[in-house]
């Protein structure tokens, strides 16, 4: 009978501790820090490991210098000086020109002026981009001036979505019909059960966003009574799996976990960051439906997806991974083109007037609000 000795242990403690060495490869290295972010006891805590924080920051798109803004004098306004300016005519005109440049940097830094422009005349809109550009300085203005109780007072630039390129890395299409085959072994996918990178990968349905980001359906899982009741809406079983799909693209988009916009015990409570979700989901709604659809027909043929629709905004357009993007970067303030004016009362009105239940939700635990 052979003897346990150190030297016969020797070989298998090597591999284990190999072993152990390949397991613990993947954890990070505390000490990490964690701030409360909802009611006490419900385990809200939103936990950050400062040394991966700093490499995601670390590898954040270089963002183009920026040249101070321009202070508006009494000198000529764009306006007066070009023939064809419709939205930033009151800019001055050296504060226009510095517009330009960023504009360029941001969307065609390497075709430069001509990807919008035709250079022996920059004042026709013979270019699609020129026209599209247009509607989105409109939108950019809207989403600053409109929509604070999202972007805050740190706003957006084209630079938040596009980052160097002209279609922005982050876009979705409508996905086409599930096809039903005839051959009755490969069944119907059901608009589910593919990896698409917009859902993290589940199989869950991968397009939630025709319902919920273009479309204005209810992005609920719970119901307010527990039976069935007549003439009480009940949410079916597809709606409680595309919630659940959109629920999926919101934490990939923002790099968190449930429980930074949730209290887990109970997901239908209104809490701080999920109301601030809330107002970005009409955002992206009124962005996609208000701007950027209506801009299909401009758009040449090998720019629109399967359905012919035009590439959409989501969460991770401008979020990319980080829960505030370009990890809360002020670049809009220093481009006052891109301000906007807040929009006229009646509409504001009706629209606060829903954000303002769900506020008043988000402080009193418990309280269900209606989807809008
Ligand atoms: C991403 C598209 C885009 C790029 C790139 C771009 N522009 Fe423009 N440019 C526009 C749009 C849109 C307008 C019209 C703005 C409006 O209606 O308020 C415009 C208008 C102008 C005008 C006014 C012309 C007139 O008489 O009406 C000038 C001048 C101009 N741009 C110069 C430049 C220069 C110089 C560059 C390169 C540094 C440049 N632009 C790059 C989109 C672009
Ligand atoms: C909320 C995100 C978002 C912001 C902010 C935004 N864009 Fe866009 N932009 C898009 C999407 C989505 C498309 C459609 C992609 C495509 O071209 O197929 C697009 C397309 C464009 C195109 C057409 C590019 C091409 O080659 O087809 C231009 C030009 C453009 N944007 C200019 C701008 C300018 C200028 C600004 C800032 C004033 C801006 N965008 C701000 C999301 C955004
Ligand atoms: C960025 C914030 C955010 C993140 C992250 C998030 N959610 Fe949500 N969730 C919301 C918002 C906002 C709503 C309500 C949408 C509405 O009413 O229009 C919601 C609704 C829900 C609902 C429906 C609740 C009801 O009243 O029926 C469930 C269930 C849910 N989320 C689960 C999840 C799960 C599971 C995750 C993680 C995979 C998650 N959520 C991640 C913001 C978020
Ligand atoms: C047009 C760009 C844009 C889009 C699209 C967008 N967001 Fe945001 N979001 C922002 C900006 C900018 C902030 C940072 C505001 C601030 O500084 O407080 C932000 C902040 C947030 C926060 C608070 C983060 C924190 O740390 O306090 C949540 C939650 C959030 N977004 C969820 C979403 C969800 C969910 C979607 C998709 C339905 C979405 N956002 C789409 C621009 C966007």
């Amino acid at each position: 009978m052979s003897r346990l000795t150190l030297s016969t242990l020797r070989r298998p403690l090597a591999l284990m501790g190999a072993a152990a060495a390949l397991l613990l490869a993947g954890c990070e290295r505390p000490p990490v820090q964690t701030t409360q972010q909802g009611f006490r006891g419900t385990a809200m805590q939103h936990t950050v490991n400062p040394r991966t924080a700093a490499a995601q920051q670390a590898a954040l798109p270089p963002v183009p210098a920026d040249a101070p803004a321009i202070p508006d004098g009494p000198g000529p306004k764009a306006k007066d000086i070009y023939q064809n300016v419709k939205v930033l005519g009151d800019l001055p005109v050296a504060d226009f020109v510095r517009h330009m440049n960023a504009i360029t940097q941001w969307i065609a830094p390497n075709e430069g002026c001509a990807y919008c422009h035709n250079p022996a005349n920059l004042a026709e809109d013979s270019k699609y981009t020129k026209v599209v550009a247009r509607r989105m300085i409109e939108m950019t203005r809207n989403i600053n001036a409109n929509w604070t109780q999202h972007v805050a007072q740190t706003g957006v630039t084209c630079y938040t979505c596009h980052r160097g390129q002209a279609v922005p890395a982050q876009v979705w299409f409508k996905a086409k019909e599930p096809k039903q085959n005839t051959q009755p072994m490969l069944g119907n996918d059901f608009g589910q059960n593919k990896a698409i990178g917009g859902v993290a990968w589940t199989s869950l349905p991968y397009d939630p966003f025709t319902h919920y980001l273009s479309g204005k359906e209810n992005i609920r899982v719970y119901t307010a009574q527990p039976l069935p009741q007549k003439g009480t809406e009940r949410a079916p079983i597809q709606t409680a799996e595309q919630t659940y799909s959109l629920m999926m693209h919101f934490s990939q988009s923002l790099g968190q976990n449930c429980t930074f916009c949730h209290n887990t015990q109970a997901f239908s409570q209104w809490v701080p960051k999920k109301a601030t979700a809330w107002h970005g989901i009409r955002m992206v709604r009124e962005a996609n439906n208000d701007y950027v659809t209506p801009l299909t027909s401009a758009f040449p043929g090998p720019r629109l997806g399967p359905t012919g629709d035009v590439a959409k905004v989501y969460c991770a357009t401008c979020h990319q991974g980080v829960n505030k993007p370009l990890g809360g970067m002020q670049m809009a303030q220093l481009y006052p083109g891109l301000k906007g004016v807040a929009a006229q009362p009646a509409a504001a009105a009706a629209e606060a007037g829903a954000s303002a239940a769900v506020a008043a939700a988000a402080a009193k635990p418990g309280a269900v609000v209606k989807s809008k």
